[in-house]
């Protein structure tokens, strides 16, 4: 069995700062590197050092030479990669101090990949083979169609996800990765048992796998759902944590890997990468991996604890203006009084306390992405004295919420 990644590669412009520049705002940037990168390579260079051989098609500029001598470098067949008279694809990442970053792209050659080139390299190809798809190529549609005539496996990472991830019939996936952003984006829903729910009765067949961040990963198939929880390390770069978890992930199912299995060393590989700056560069070798898998702590998660914040949390943001603890204790079917030891218990707050730092969250979001006038906000939160959700906005932002709206 074959494995084909038909992706991106991108040159990636990265800067360090303090934060993600906000709108309107400028900032020194306290370290800046040119680094190969695209969803992609990263992913064809996290398979590759997971021990799979894998083959890389898609289109790079005449000058990407760093792109394919990197792929090279780690053993990825580039045959089916076309040099193009056009820029390279590229993508300017802000990295903050707490390692989050904020990344767009600029595709560039990833947009000259034609439908002939498809057909050219897909004729390589056969039943059962594997195909790794990303979502900032051209003629993604054309690729899923053509290979699910094909009958290969189709494996989709839908990032980013725009309007082309609409068009596509998810019936012909076998493995859709995604993450909790995107779960929200395709199911509609928040909760991810309600977004499993949902791809479990539109694609029966669809083996879905969520990373949740902070609280791992979710592999839901025809007949079960395992969870995995993170590895924890110090953050110092998330660019290409995503990607590594595909990399892997596909790698460890090509080889017959349980799934259980598969999800360890994809959580492992991807906190790995997460401990180190740049994108491809920082994706760990499968012999770095085997040495810490048994000796890194793994983040304790009690799901059914996470299960029943989920079920709060969604009570809370139906209906932040009213919502009451004998709301919340309906919902759960427990008794009032044990509701509010729950929720103390799970959050370390009591119910009033954490309703209002809810709602005074829900209120910045407001204030950033809407035009919204704030004495509106401040009553669609549930506050009538607006005095006193002045007085907790300022303790949590430091900023009244003018200010606030201010700075976006
Ligand atoms: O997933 C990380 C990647 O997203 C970066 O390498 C960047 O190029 C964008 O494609």
């Amino acid at each position: 069995m074959k494995i084909l990644n038909f992706g991106s590669c991108n040159i990636d412009y990265v800067y360090s700062l303090a934060h993600i520049a906000r709108a309107g705002e400028t900032l020194h940037a306290s370290g800046f590197n040119i680094f190969p990168g695209g969803k992609g390579l990263n992913q064809s260079i996290a398979l590759a050092r997971s021990g799979s051989f894998v083959y890389h098609a898609g289109c790079v500029g005449v000058d990407g030479t760093l792109l394919t001598d990197i792929l090279k470098d780690n053993g990825v067949d580039i045959s089916y990669i076309k040099k193009v008279r056009e820029k390279n694809g590229h993508a300017v990442i802000q990295v903050a101090a707490d390692g989050e970053n904020s990344i767009f792209i600029n595709s560039g050659s990833n947009t000259m990949i034609t439908k002939t080139d498809v057909d050219n390299t897909l004729s390589h190809f056969e039943k059962d083979d594997i195909i790794l798809l990303q979502n900032e190529i051209s003629n993604l549609e054309y690729i899923v169609n053509r290979a699910y005539e094909k009958e290969m496996c189709i494996v989709l990472n839908p990032s980013p996800i725009n309007e082309t991830i609409f068009k596509l019939n998810f019936n012909m996936l076998s493995y859709i990765m995604i993450n909790e952003v995107e779960a929200k984006a395709i199911s509609g829903f928040d909760d991810i048992e309600e977004s499993l729910e949902f791809f479990k009765t539109n694609y029966p067949a669809l083996r879905v796998i969520i990373t949740l961040g902070k609280n791992g990963c979710v592999y839901q198939g025809e007949n079960e759902i395992i969870y995995h929880p993170i590895y924890e390390v110090t953050a110092v770069d998330t660019t290409a944590a995503g990607d590594t978890f595909t990399g892997y992930f596909v790698s460890s199912v090509s080889r017959g890997d349980s799934i259980a299995n598969a999800l360890k060393r994809a959580s492992c590989a991807s906190a790995i990468t997460v401990s180190r700056s740049g994108a491809a560069t920082s994706i760990p070798v499968a012999a770095e991996v085997d040495k810490l898998i048994d000796s890194m702590n793994v983040r304790k998660i009690d799901f059914d604890s996470n299960r029943l914040m989920r079920r709060v949390e969604k009570c809370i943001t139906d209906n932040i203006s009213s919502v009451t603890l004998s709301d919340i204790s309906d919902e759960l079917g427990y008794s009032i009084v044990y509701t509010g030891s729950l929720i103390k218990k799970l959050t370390g707050f009591s119910f009033k306390e954490y309703l209002h730092k809810k709602r005074v969250a829900f209120a910045a979001e407001q204030l950033r992405d809407t035009n919204a006038p704030i004495s509106e906000i401040i009553q669609k939160c549930g506050y009538r004295n607006e005095g006193y959700f002045r007085k907790l906005f300022k303790e949590k932002y430091k900023v009244n919420p003018l200010e606030y709206r201010k700075r976006r």
